[in-house]
């Protein structure tokens, strides 16, 4: 498989990466960052999750978040919303774009939305039908698809057989999440080779948190199975409040260092992403965990 000469990277830190922060993080520091995301030239980003505040607390305040983002053109800000509940308080604060998500595994179903697969796919009908109604284009996400802190390995069929049920009730793009961070380039790629007999590859998207040190690695992999979407985390932050012990996302920083020197166009300038998130770290006190930036950081 020919590598792609471009990749659209899915920023989703303001919303994965934060979700699981326990310290208050001020609207205004959220904005911040979401708008120095977009002036980096990332051109799609999850701003925030429509879900309960008992559950998420940190997730709370997103329909401020997106009151008061400078909206760029081009830029697609999204939301995840887990229910139709979620979905129209996302409407009423301008989401123009939404996610639904879903599990492979059963147990991590049941911690991460409290219902069974079955169930919560049953649940996405009806936001699946009033976005197509309000011309909302619907993401969907499957988690633990590389191994659940539950139930551990996890099969490509189970991740198939989601992802499908996804992609026919009409998610536009499915991403699937290694949320746990234990996959392997050979894993990664019997997966997509499963699950791409079913949807076509360009709808298909890679998710991938660092746990174990094999995210980059795994995004090559995907590459050379025809993978163009990739999601990732600026400073590398987050982890799910469902996955215990689970680091956070691949950062973006040393996504955009593996494409670049790949020669594979973002359209997201490296100087500007590092500053961004080295804000955000700051804000939060916290170590970056990109590893891009940390070491062009010290150079400085
Ligand atoms: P539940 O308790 O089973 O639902 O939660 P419920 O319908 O019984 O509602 C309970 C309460 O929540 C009620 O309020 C509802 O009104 C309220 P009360 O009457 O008790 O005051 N409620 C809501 N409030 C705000 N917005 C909503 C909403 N829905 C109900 N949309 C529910 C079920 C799905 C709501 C809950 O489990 C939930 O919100 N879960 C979210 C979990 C989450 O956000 N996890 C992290 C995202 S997934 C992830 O990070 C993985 C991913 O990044 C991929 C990867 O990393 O691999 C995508
Ligand atoms: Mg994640």
């Amino acid at each position: 498989m020919n590598l792609p000469k471009s990749v659209r990277l899915v920023e989703v830190g303001p919303r994965d990466g934060l979700q699981n922060e326990k310290q208050t993080i001020s609207v205004s520091d959220k904005v911040r960052l979401v708008d120095d995301l977009t002036a980096a030239g990332l051109s799609y980003v999850e701003v925030g999750s429509f879900v309960s505040p008992k559950w998420v607390p940190q997730m709370a305040g997103s329909a401020e978040v997106f009151a008061s983002i400078g909206r760029q053109p081009g830029v697609t800000y999204a939301a995840l919303t887990p229910n139709l509940k979620g979905f129209e308080a996302a409407l009423d604060a301008k989401v123009e774009e939404v996610a639904v998500f879903a599990a492979a595994s059963e147990a991590f179903s049941q911690k991460n939305i409290n219902c069974s697969i079955a169930d919560s796919l049953q649940r996405f009908v009806p936001l699946l039908e009033a976005a197509k109604a309000a011309n909302i284009r619907v993401r969907g996400y499957v988690s633990c698809v590389l191994g659940c802190p539950y139930e551990g390995d996890v099969t490509p069929q189970q991740v198939a057989s989601v992802a499908r049920e996804l992609y026919t009730m009409g998610c536009y793009e499915v991403s699937l999440g290694d949320t746990i961070g234990t996959g392997s380039a050979g894993k990664t790629r019997a997966m997509f080779e499963v699950v791409s007999r079913d949807i076509p590859r360009d709808k298909l998207a890679g998710h991938f948190h660092d746990t174990y040190g094999q995210a980059l690695a795994n995004i090559y992999a995907s590459l050379l199975e025809g993978i163009h979407v990739f999601d990732s985390s600026v400073a590398g932050l987050g982890g799910c409040p469902y996955a215990k012990g689970a680091t956070g996302n691949v950062a973006s920083e040393d996504v955009l260092y593996l494409l670049q020197g790949l020669g594979i166009e973002t359209g997201v300038d490296m100087d500007t992403l590092i500053a961004a998130g080295q804000r955000i770290c700051d804000k939060l006190g916290k170590a970056n965990g990109s590893r891009v930036a940390r070491a062009r950081l010290v150079n400085h």
